[in-house]
């Protein structure tokens, strides 16, 4: 199809050229410009088909070589935060199989005991909350004294965390400690590794969620915190270009990980809801808070269990001669939340309140 209309369209420009030519030898300012046309006519005639024909070998070229990895992966070291479970821990793994030198940075010392029994003794695991200042620069020590030769090639920003619940529900404090880890943590780690990926011309792989393209009711923090992340990767990307460092976000849809855990977020909401006051819990209704707890508990079935798509992403980033800028994961969030990021509020209002529970309202108070 591409072809016929390249056929047609060249066919028409070199009839019109040729008329154009003639025209133009008839005027002799002109007629000195006759070689260069020729030219143009002969470029035009030709161009569809040379144009199509390249089009066809990049793409092909692309397809088959996307995969290309860079070279000496044995000698390349990577860090990534949050790798007690979840994608950390599976990205972990994977990269340590690949035998890249993999700095695991875990909250909690189990973690990095669970991770150690299953990678190699080349993996370096670290104790690290990216939400204090003393642990990064621990970390940063930690990296420097094992770095291999090549350098650091990459960093991993996976750290998060997530807990559901209405805004007026959720005290302030609880909402700022998730944009401390999954916002400011991202940022002071990336700060603190950033002249190691100078010098290597290196990567920073952040991950980020659908949530940072829509944002969506009794999620408010989580949101605020994943837009927060793509601003900032946008950002650093186009700052980073000049120094050869690449951004890549991983946009996730919903997984089953730690952070989705149906009964953890239950008991979190349980723990809003009693520490409610009597007024509050009156206008949304004992009814509104069981339906929430029920929502909970259903959609846990429509979240996907293949993990795995999410950590060959990140590992794609790592190490692919061609790594992409956004990798949109999860079907999810491929039709569902990326499509309604696109339309206008109306739309995205209308959906939520088709799906989400609603609370009583107001008392009716006589005044
Ligand atoms: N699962 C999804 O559906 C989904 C969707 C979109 C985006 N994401 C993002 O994917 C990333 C990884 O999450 P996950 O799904 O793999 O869930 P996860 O299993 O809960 O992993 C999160 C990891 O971060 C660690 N962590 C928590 N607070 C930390 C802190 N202050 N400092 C350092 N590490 C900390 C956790 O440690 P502990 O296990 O010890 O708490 C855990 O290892 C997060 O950024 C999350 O927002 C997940």
């Amino acid at each position: 199809m591409t072809s016929m209309i390249g056929r047609v369209t060249s066919f028409v420009t070199y009839r019109d050229f040729r008329r154009l030519l003639k025209e133009c030898s008839n005027y002799p300012p002109l007629a000195m410009f006759n070689d260069f046309l020729l030219l143009s006519v002969v470029f035009s005639f030709q161009g569809a088909l040379l144009l199509t024909a390249l089009i066809l070998t990049l793409y092909i070229t692309f397809s088959f070589f996307g995969d290309v990895r860079v070279s000496n992966l044995e000698k390349k070291a990577v860090f990534i935060t949050g790798c007690d479970s979840g994608f950390g821990y599976e990205l972990a793994k994977k990269l340590d199989a690949e035998r890249l030198r993999v700095f695991a940075a875990c909250l909690t010392s189990e973690g990095e005991a669970k991770l150690k029994t299953e990678c190699s003794s080349e993996l370096i695991t670290l104790k690290l909350d990216v939400t204090k200042s003393r642990d990064i620069q621990c970390a940063l020590q930690a990296v420097k004294s094992h770095l291999p030769s090549q350098g650091l090639w990459a960093i991993v920003n996976n750290a998060g965390i997530g807990y559901p619940g209405p805004i007026e529900w959720q005290p302030v404090e609880e909402m700022k400690k998730t944009l401390e880890v999954n916002l400011w943590g991202m940022v002071s780690i990336t700060k603190v590794f950033l002249p190691f990926l100078k010098r290597t011309k290196g990567r920073i792989v952040n991950v980020a969620s659908a949530s940072g393209r829509l944002s969506s009711p009794f999620a408010a923090a989580y949101c605020i915190s994943k837009f927060g992340v793509e601003a900032f990767s946008d950002a650093l990307r186009n700052e980073m270009k000049h120094f050869g460092v690449t951004v890549h976000i991983i946009e996730p849809g919903t997984f089953k990980t730690g952070i989705t855990d149906a009964e953890k977020n239950i008991q979190y909401l349980q723990r809003l809801w009693e520490n409610l006051d009597g007024d509050t819990k009156e206008c949304y209704g004992g009814e509104f808070y069981e339906q929430a707890k029920a929502k909970l508990r259903d959609i846990r079935h429509i979240f996907s269990p293949n993990i795995f798509k999410v950590v060959d992403a990140m590992d794609h980033a790592v190490t692919s001669m061609h790594p992409k800028l956004r990798y949109v994961l999860g079907l999810d969030h491929q039709l569902i939340w990326r499509t309604l990021s696109f339309l206008p509020s109306e739309i995205q209002d209308f959906f939520f309140g088709l799906v989400l529970p609603k609370p009583k309202g107001n008392p009716d108070h006589d005044n």
